[in-house]
């Protein structure tokens, strides 16, 4: 599959230090705004059935709303109990104040949203 880019949000609809769900086909995930930056994981926790994106940022990790366990935002790395097993991480292009993910990631883009 070619490498390509797909828009999934504007960088502006995401503040600083917070989340955004974000779906893709049957895939959610989750993106952050890391002073600036953006990154993006599934949205599932690996511990339970909670939804990161309603939990909160705290330096540079992103902490459950169920259990209060937490994941380094940059490398999904579980960092905090009682979550033990990482989540995964995506590639993040932001470009002309778009985010973007790349398209070999998933496997039900939206073509209409793929972006060279
Ligand atoms: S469901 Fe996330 S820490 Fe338990």
């Amino acid at each position: 599959m070619s490498n390509e880019w797909f828009k999934v949000a504007e960088l502006s609809e995401i503040r600083v230090d917070r989340t955004r769900l974000c779906r893709i086909g049957d895939q959610v995930l989750c993106l952050y705004n890391l002073d600036g930056a953006i990154y993006a994981t599934d949205d599932l926790c690996t511990h339970g059935a909670a939804s990161l994106a309603d939990g909160f940022i705290e330096n540079g990790e992103i902490v459950c709303p169920l259990h209060d366990g937490r994941f380094c935002i940059r490398t999904g790395k579980a960092t905090g109990a009682p979550c033990t097993i990482d989540i995964k991480t995506y590639s993040v292009k932001v470009k002309d104040g778009a985010v973007l993910l790349d398209s070999t990631e998933f496997a039900d883009v939206p073509h209409d949203r793929t972006i060279p």
